[in-house]
This record gives C-alpha cells, structure tokens and sequence, in this order.
C-alpha cells in the first residue's frame, strides 16, 4: 500500500514524509536520527503506539512488554511503529484523584495523536481513567485508532479465597472497624492483595471501561478480559499491532465506530456486566466528543431492558478471569444480541452482529447467565431524580441492599470528607440504621475532581450491630469495586448551590428506586430560602492546571470534561500545505 492512497486513502504520514522540499527533508531526517533507513519508513503507514506505562501505575507496569507485542504485530502487516508515552494517571497514587487529570490526559493524548504524523493509532491503555483518557483524546482528534486494555491482574488468595483488589477490601476493613478482624489478618491481607501487574480484577471501573471499549467496538474481541500476565493478552496485542495498520489503509475513524448505536452497545454491555458508575461520566463525556446525543435518561430506558448477566463483583461473585475463562464479553455479548444494534461498525471492519456469528454460547451459566434466566433482573444501574437531584443521580441497585431501595430517613451531614473521617466513628454522633449519610463538597467543583469519595463509611458503632448497608447520598463518585446503596454523583453539586447544599442534619430523605425519585422533604420555599443565605467555601484553585480545571468542568450529568473539549479538532494533515511545513523553530 502506498501514501498515495491505495488501498483506502490518502496517508495523513504523506504529508510530512513525502516531497522535495527542506521540511521534507527534515522530517525525514527525524527518523533517520532514530537509527531508520529509508526503506523502514517509505510506503509504509506509521502507527503510533501511545502509551500510558509508568512506574507510578501498577496496573500498567507490564505495558512495555504489551507495547513490543503491538510493535511486532504493525512491523508483521509492513506498518511502521513509533511508540510515544502519555501522561499516567495512578488510580491508588495519584491525590486527590486522577479523575482532576482525566480531561489533562485526554488533551495530551489529542495533541500528540493530531499534531504528529500518524496515520493510526494503538490506544495502550489499563487503569481506570487511562482508558477513558485515552478514548477521549482520540475521538476529538479522530485519527483511525484501535485500543489495547491492559487485561486483569491475577487475582490474590486470602483465606483460600480468590480477592478483588477493593471489593474485598472494603468487607474486611469494615469487619477490622466491626472487630471482627485482628490487625495482623488485616496485615496478611494487604501482602496477599497485589500479586502481579494488570488491572482490578473485579468489575471495577477499569475492567468496565475494558468491556465497554468492546462494546463500543473499539477494540477486537475478545481483548478485554484476557488475564494481564496470560500468553493470550500478548497474541491479542500483536493482532492489533496488525488490525491498526490495515485501519490505516482503509482510513476507518473513530467517528464511523462511535455512534449512536455504538454508545447503546456499550451501556448494554455496562448493565449486563453490573460495571462501574464510574463509566456513565465517562461515556457521557465520549457522547459529547463525538457529537452524540446521549444523556442520564438513555442509560435508565436502556437499564429497564438489560439484567445482570455476568455473575462477578462487586455486583455478582467471581472475578474478572472467570469471565475471560466462560467466553469473555464476546460470549456476554451473544447473550446479549437480541438487545444489541448489531449493524454497529467496529474496529475489525465489521459489524457486531459479524463479530458474534461465529462466537459460541458461554457453556459455564454459573459466570455468565441468560437473558432468559439473568443473575439479576433489569434495573441494576438507575438514574434518580427529584428535589435533591433535579440533574440526576446514580444508583448501582444490584450491588446494594435491596430493602434499602425505596427508604425514607433522617439525613446526618457532612461537609468534606475530612469532616467525615473526623466524626464518622464517633460514639456520640447521632445515627441510627435507617439514618441516610448525606457527603457533599465532593463534587467536580467542590473536591475538586470528584473523588471516589460517595460510598460514606459505615459508621463503626452500626458495624459493632451487624449494620453493613446504608442509603448514602453524595455529589461524589465511588469506586467501581465498592458497592452499597449510594445515590452518586448528584447534579447539581453542592458547592454550586445544588438542593445538597440545603439539607440540614435531621431533614428527611426520601430514595424510591422503583419510581426514579430521591427527594428531600423541605418545602421547596424553605430549600430556596436556605440557598439564597448559603456561601461557598472559597475556590480552591487560583493558578495552573487546577484554576483551568474549576473555570471549565461540566457537572456530572455532562460527563465532567470541559466545555471546550466537545467535539472533534481538525487535523493538521488537513490545514494549508504551508502550515504543516512552515520552517520548525531552530531553522
Ligand atoms: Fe488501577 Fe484499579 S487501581 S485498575
């Protein structure tokens, strides 16, 4: 295939590479200073391999090893590739929370990808806002570009029994507040709970975002919930190193793959899997990079049809390796094709209902069920909404207490979440079962970033009484492992003078699940009267990256990118012949 288009197109590389003149040259010249001679780069599509490795990233630690898979598949199919890093957001090391540097990832990811030679590109990506990061970089700048997930860890042994990352965590450090667990058990819990590099091996918001990249079609099937250190992961690395550069050729974008129908896919796949909440904000965010319609509402229409299919945590009981062992999302998606656009374009040229003709029917029900007979019924995931939350909030009702889904109850406030480590186990703090912990100031705004904050703790003195589950309310978000009966991401937040902002210790909370409503019994007179005599805590950011990130984040509702990011960047293969080879600084 050549850059002049043979085989699908004109090669965005053509632009830099070919031609007489002195930026030519010295393009050429760039990748001759790398050690490459004509003929590694002549004719061939350049792929770029972009990399979110790093040692302050656990879950991407084996990335270079992935990335040299990728490379040898392009190098197969007669691409050339250039592998390049992006920043790295470490979900357990980064403070507050990686989610304030999502949007600063995904505008390092769009600039390299749009303003380097590439005429496609192999998204490597593991960790929970790696993925969307990368996915959102790449669909404004809408080069051809495939993903690459970085498959779940193996899993720890704790008690004979295989543990998640958080999910686990979180039930054993309530049974150590409850007593119910020395410290030195606790102590032998933490060596037992990294054994190797890969993502959470539960269905945490990076083993979502992994199954919803399938859904969304891009990435090839089947890549999602290969075991990180499995010899299959590497094959399945090289088979895109392959498939990227073919998309190359042919010119398939991420505009023709995110569609409508592709979002409807992926949030299918996101309701049968019992995933993370985490992926509503980030699909939203894509939908809005893509020029796609899609808000809160879609994934309650969508959720009262799809049920629980994969039997795996936080919602079910096995890990993310049972589910690559019953036939991975492949074999999820054709349990779910009844409900499926199955005309979706994907990353392999073809349609969903193409990629599942040939997938077999999972043989292992007790991992992944029918739609005839689901591990749960429809409604896992529901959007609610009413005087507490006109913009909406989240509730992952499968992985809750069931009793606690229409409720009604006093709420107990906190400001921050340090007022919440400061009283949240204090023996003279007033709450009671049926109490509902309201935490607010946790926002996009208010945190700022939006920390995985919602999940409030059990108090300890309710654990001592075999308390495990509570309604909780928050305009924060909660880790994609934990679970409980948490109404998330409330909009508006409570340092933008949301009703959060309005509710007092003692009013009354009312959740109905059933009828979409969570509702703070004040008048609304008396709401309005509170919020016209409320202040907001002073900004917390006055410079750099973090004033930028206050000025323009979006609620939750709207996915939490920047109001400026929406929609696509135009390509500098596109701009005036002048721009592209205007003299570079030095010259
Ligand atoms: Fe990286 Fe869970 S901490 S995937």
């Amino acid at each position: 295939m050549g850059r002049d288009g043979s085989g699908g197109g004109a090669l965005k590389s053509a632009r830099w590479f070919e031609g007489d003149d002195v930026p030519a040259f010295v393009h050429r010249t760039a990748l001759r200073a790398e050690g490459f001679a004509t003929a590694d780069f002549e004719g061939r599509p350049v792929v770029g391999i972009c990399n979110s490795w790093s040692e302050l990233i656990n879950c991407n630690v084996h990335f270079r090893a992935l990335a040299n898979s990728v490379r040898r598949g392009v190098l197969q199919a007669g691409g050339l590739p250039l592998e390049f890093p992006t920043m790295a957001l470490g979900e357990q090391l980064m403070k507050p929370t990686t989610m304030l540097y999502r949007n600063l990832m995904a505008m390092d990811v769009e600039e390299s990808i749009r303003s380097y030679p590439l005429d496609a590109v192999v998204l490597v990506a593991g960790c929970d806002k790696t993925v969307p990061a990368q996915l959102l970089g790449a669909a404004s700048a809408d080069v051809p570009a495939i993903m690459l997930t970085g498959g779940p860890a193996t899993p720890g042994v704790f008690r004979g029994r295989e543990i998640g990352v958080g999910t686990d965590l979180w039930e054993y450090t309530d049974d150590l507040r409850a007593g119910r667990m020395s410290r030195e058990e606790y102590d032998q819990l933490e060596a037992a709970s990294g054994p190797s590099a890969g993502h959470c091996p539960e269905m945490g918001t990076a083993s979502t975002m992994a199954a919803v990249v399938e859904g969304l079609g891009m990435t090839l099937p089947g890549a999602a919930a290969a075991p990180a250190v499995d010899a299959r992961r590497y094959q399945v690395a090289a088979a895109v190193g392959r498939r990227a550069v073919e998309l190359a050729s042919e010119v398939v974008r991420p505009s023709q793959i995110l569609t409508p129908a592709a979002f409807d896919n992926a949030i299918a796949v996101l309701l049968a899997a019992g995933g993370s909440t985490n992926a509503v904000i980030h699909l939203l965010a894509l939908a809005g990079r893509c020029g796609v319609e899609l808000d809160l509402d879609r994934f309650d229409q969508l959720s009262r049809r799809v049920p629980l299919l994969a039997d795996v945590r936080p919602s079910g009981q096995h890990l993310v390796e049972q589910l690559f062992h019953a036939g991975g999302v492949p074999a999820l998606m054709k349990e779910l094709e009844p409900l499926l656009e199955r005309e979706a374009l994907t990353v392999t040229g073809k349609t969903v209902g193409g990629n599942l003709a040939d997938v077999q029917r999972s043989s292992d029900r007790s991992v992944i069920a029918t739609l005839e007979q689901p591990v749960k019924p429809p409604e896992g995931l529901v959007v609610v909404r009413g005087s507490l939350a006109p913009g909406g909030a989240v509730i992952k009702a499968s992985a809750a207490d069931p009793d606690l889904l229409v409720h009604r109850g006093p709420a107990v406030v906190f400001d921050g979440i340090d007022d919440v480590i400061a009283r949240i186990d204090d023996p003279e703090l007033e709450v009671s079962a049926d109490s509902v912990l309201v935490l607010r100031g946790c926002g996009p705004v208010g945190a700022p970033g939006m920390p995985e904050w919602g999940a409030v703790p059990i108090p300890q003195k309710l654990l001592e009484q075999g308390v495990r589950d509570m309604v909780r309310v928050s305009d924060a978000r909660m880790s994609g492992t934990a679970y409980g009966a948490v109404a998330l991401h409330v909009a508006p937040e409570g340092v933008l003078a949301g009703p959060l902002a309005a509710v007092r210790s003692g009013d009354l909370i009312s959740l109905d699940v059933p009828n979409r409503r969570l509702d703070l019994e004040v008048p609304a007179a008396e709401i309005e009267t509170r919020l016209a005599g409320w202040t907001p805590p002073p900004r917390r950011f006055e410079r750099g990256y973090g004033a930028l990130f206050l000025d323009h984040v979006t609620q939750a509702d709207e996915g939490c990118d920047f109001d400026f990011l929406r929609g696509r960047s135009a390509d500098p293969a596109d701009e005036p012949y002048g721009v592209l080879h205007g003299m570079i600084g030095g010259w």
